[in-house]
């Protein structure tokens, strides 16, 4: 690897001793045990934060919420399609403004791994490719096809030139460590054959002739040619090994939870799994892990793949709105002290495996010195104790315990000491005033339309300028026809590719139809009221996000294809599949932009109370509102209606669906192998009904609602939402092991204080107004629903009180001293508190006084 001379002058030179750059080589290198920034191996800890999904004056809250949790890097995507929505047309403001994005996690003090791909997948529309790609003559996309890698290398070099030139790579004093190019690519490659190859080692050619000056990776592609690093993506990695021995064990994606898509359940990984997936790598000699996601945000607009729910919470350590999720982030955050304490160790030793019983182990990391060790227990279901260097200990199922000394556990992966949070949404705003505009079918078949014998493929025709296709056609109907004196009604079938369809017949709808993300295609049997004469067809095909993986999912087709058919007509089945049909892009609302505050004074719109609309299709709906006070995120209440579109001062909130979720929301306990399935929440409830709503896309005043819903619903009942967190809860053992007990001394000894401490906090601006909850005995439940047991503490109540009533966080021990007596003499107790956080306002300052 080469090293680089730094660059520019003084003031870098300052960056380069604040981020701790003690010589003046600076450079990204590997070998064997790690990455090496400035000549220093590290043990580095990563987070994705996708800069799209939130917004930027989002950014540094969540970056520093990243930095407080324990992480060295942020990880993010690069999102082609947002960047250059036409070719050479280039977006690069507000949401998309990357280079601010790098800048602020520099500020911030963190690293980078700007993962350029640019196929991303990413649950992200058309896996982050933009849409005109598909019709460059010629392409084939992520093979060995010139006009791809044409306009990949076109792509990838504009990005890696706008971070040069902003001075953002680490060699030139920028926080970029570290790049990926392509995506996943291992099993592509294999289907392609030597296409596939050649592909690849053009990538990598490609890549490292740019010349960035840190290593390149490539995630799931075992082949990735030198230099280039393979690394891991999954729930778990420790199996996993480079392709060659001098290079380091990287993990780029560790699942800290999982997507939702419309129709399924919200996935939860419980954190005591996650944080024995990632000690397990770690002593199996890993040196990197990026949690996909820290945060995992929103996808605004129409920025989902197929079926991909709006939020793109991820059950990740931050959640959707940027609060801290606990207990996962606390119990992270331990979990990265804990290995930060042991990196001298696991940087310069190889690790020995000890075995401690027959499911059980030790990885100790042992040199000159130093030494750090890794108890393993492997079972799912038993405690294990075990016996390390002639000392005991207890070790839960599934578990890993950390000793940064080799002697003293600070950290048990299935031990949670972080306090647990619940959220609550608490109605502030009833949205009210609604005004209507209903889309008039009857305009549909006008001048605009184009026409085609037979069914045409929705992309081709949409070119994803919208979810909506209309497809029309007439059929003519003989006033001699059996059904029209008594017989058996027509019906119309209709086989679409995809993703939902409406039938309308002479303007009334008569049947809709929708795939799921794992089966996109729709077969519709429908009745029809059709009289005699000409009677008008029309199906409106809608998209719910373009494919965002898939061999070749650039050819896949969509919309209605066929056949499509007439039954229990006289002369039996009539084919409507070739005839002339009319193509309609788009609502009209959206050619006349109703959805921004500009186009949204065009129409005439009709008072929502003057007539019931709460079951008529394809009508928009508008309404103002001031933004409610404070600074807490919001969300709309959208249960009481269909599908559709919403947006807010020409800001797409995105898309909204009330479709229920199918799903198996039985038990989900932390141990045994993960798997996305295992632990859903939410089965028979709607998929997603809280929408986010960022506080910068409002004013104080008047702000601009737009809904277009498709089915029909009732907007009287939206509301908007604070988040805020409803109650703290600590749920605690004595001799709890913790990080926050280990002290070096000032000789630089270390030493263990054995008294469990436990931290209440709430968010900032907010202190815990009263304990609902306190024992410390023997109590039982979980947070919102805690029970004392036989042995308890009398004075537990008024001691929490005591120490934490007004204080935005306090500080509890779990001990018999504390709370003066020992309520249950040789009986292993422990302290459950619930705790109330409220807003800090003048009206409790003067309670406190
Ligand atoms: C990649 O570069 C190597 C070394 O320069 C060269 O031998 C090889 O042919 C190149 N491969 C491709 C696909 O360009
Ligand atoms: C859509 O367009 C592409 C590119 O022009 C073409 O290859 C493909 O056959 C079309 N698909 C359909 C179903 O018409
Ligand atoms: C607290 O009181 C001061 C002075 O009366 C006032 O200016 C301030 O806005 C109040 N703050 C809150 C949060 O109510």
């Amino acid at each position: 690897m080469e090293t680089y001379l730094c660059p520019k002058t003084i003031s870098i030179f300052f960056i380069f001793l604040m981020m701790g750059c003690h010589i003046i080589h600076c450079s990204v290198t590997y070998d064997r045990k790690s990455l090496l920034i400035n000549g220093q191996r590290r043990i580095l800890l990563s987070g994705s934060i996708h800069y799209p999904r939130s917004t930027p004056d989002m950014w540094e809250d969540l970056i520093r919420k990243a930095k407080n949790g324990g992480l060295d890097v942020i990880d993010t995507y690069v999102f082609w399609g947002a960047h250059e929505p036409s070719p050479g047309n280039y977006d690069f403001e507000g949401r998309y403004d990357i280079v601010r994005f790098v800048k602020t996690v520099q500020k911030v003090g963190l690293f980078v791994h700007l993962r350029i791909g640019p196929y991303v997948c990413a649950e992200w529309n058309f896996g982050g490719f933009p849409v005109w790609l598909k019709y460059v003559p010629g392409i084939s996309f992520r093979t060995n096809n010139e006009p791809f890698k044409a306009a990949m290398e076109k792509f990838t070099q504009k990005i890696v030139g706008m971070m040069k030139s902003e001075n953002l790579f680490e060699p030139q004093g920028g926080p970029i460590i570290l790049s990926q190019i392509e995506n996943e690519y291992g099993s592509q490659r294999k289907a392609l054959g030597a296409e596939g190859f050649a592909y690849l080692n053009w990538a990598v050619n490609m890549s490292v002739a740019l010349n960035t000056g840190v290593p390149w990776v490539m995630c799931k592609e075992d082949d990735a040619p030198d230099p280039v690093i393979n690394t891991c993506n999954g729930f778990y990695c420790d199996k996993f090994s480079p392709n060659k021995p001098y290079k380091p064990k990287m993990w780029t994606e560790a699942w800290s939870g999982w997507f939702t898509e419309f129709g399924g359940a919200t996935r939860h990984r419980p954190v005591q799994d996650l944080a024995f997936a990632v000690a397990h790598f770690i002593h199996k000699g890993g040196s990197y892990v990026n949690y996909y996601m820290f945060h995992g945000g929103t996808n605004f607009g129409r920025s989902g793949g197929p079926f991909v729910a709006t939020s793109y919470d991820y059950d990740a350590p931050i959640d959707e709105y940027g609060l801290i999720r606990q207990p996962k982030y606390g119990h992270l955050k331990e979990l990265h002290s804990a290995i930060k304490l042991c990196e001298p160790a696991l940087v310069s030793a190889e690790p020995d495996t000890i075995s401690l019983g027959s499911n059980q182990q030790a990885n100790v990391f042992s040199r000159k010195g130093v030494c750090a060790a890794f108890l393993t227990n492997f079972e799912r279901n038993t405690a294990a104790r075990v016996v390390f260097n002639n000392r005991h200990y207890n070790l839960p199922p599934w578990s890993v315990s950390i000793l940064p000394d080799c002697t003293n556990v600070v950290f048990n992966t299935a031990k949670v000491g972080a306090q647990t949070s619940r959220m609550r949404m608490t109605l502030t705003t009833q949205l009210n005033s609604w005004e209507t505009y209903t889309e008039d079918l009857s305009l549909l078949d006008d001048r605009s339309t184009l026409r085609a014998m037979g069914l045409l493929d929705q992309l081709n025709v949409t070119m994803d300028r919208s979810d909506y296709l209309w497809y029309m056609t007439s059929v003519d109907i003989s006033p001699s026809e059996s059904f029209l004196h008594g017989g058996k009604k027509p019906s119309l079938t209709v086989y679409s590719r995809g993703h939902a369809l409406h039938v309308y017949t002479n303007g009334q709808l008569s049947g809709s139809a929708y795939g799921t993300r794992e089966n996109y295609r729709i077969t519709l049997s429908t009745p029809l009221n059709l009289h005699a004469g000409s009677n008008k067809i029309a199906l409106l095909s809608i998209a719910v996000g373009l494919p965002n993986k898939g061999q070749h999912f650039e050819n896949w087709d969509m919309g209605v294809l066929g056949p499509v058919f007439l039954e229990n007509l006289d002369q039996g089945r009539m084919d409507l599949s070739k005839q002339q049909w009319t193509y309609k892009v788009g609502q009209r609302g959206e050619t006349m932009n109703l959805d921004s505050p500009n186009g949204a004074s065009y129409v005439e719109w009709t008072e929502a109370s003057l007539f019931n609309h709460q079951q008529q299709p394809l009508i928009w709906h508008k309404a103002y509102f001031d933004a409610p006070d404070g600074n807490e995120p919001l969300a709309l209440n959208m249960r009481s209606m269909g599908k559709g579109q919403i947006w807010i001062n020409g800001q797409s909130i995105g898309r909204y669906w009330m479709t229920f979720a199918n799903g198996d929301c039985g038990n989900c306990h932390y141990s045994g192998a993960f798997r996305a399935p295992k632990c859903q929440l939410g089965c028979g409830e709607p998929t997603q009904k809280w929408y986010h709503v960022p506080r910068s896309w409002l004013k104080p005043k008047q702000n601009l609602i737009v809904l277009f819903e498709e089915i029909g619903g009732d907007v009287s009942k939206i509301f908007l939402a604070k988040r805020r967190t409803a109650t703290v809860c600590t749920d605690t053992h004595e001799h709890h092991p913790s990080v926050l007990n280990w002290h070096t001394e000032s000789d630089g000894d270390k030493t263990v204080v054995h008294t469990t401490q436990v931290h209440l906090n709430c968010a900032a601006g907010e202190s815990i107004s009263h304990i609902k909850f306190a024992s410390f005995g023997t109590p039982s439940g979980t947070c919102g629903a805690f029970r004392k047991g036989k042995c308890h503490a009398q004075n537990t109540h008024s001691i929490v009180e005591k120490m934490c009533v007004g204080k935005g966080r306090c500080k509890v021990k779990v001990s018999n001293s504390f709370f003066g007596t020992d309520p249950c003499p040789n009986v292993l107790k422990k302290l459950s508190v619930e705790a109330v956080c409220d807003v800090v306002s003048n009206a409790t300052h003067l309670k406190l006084n």
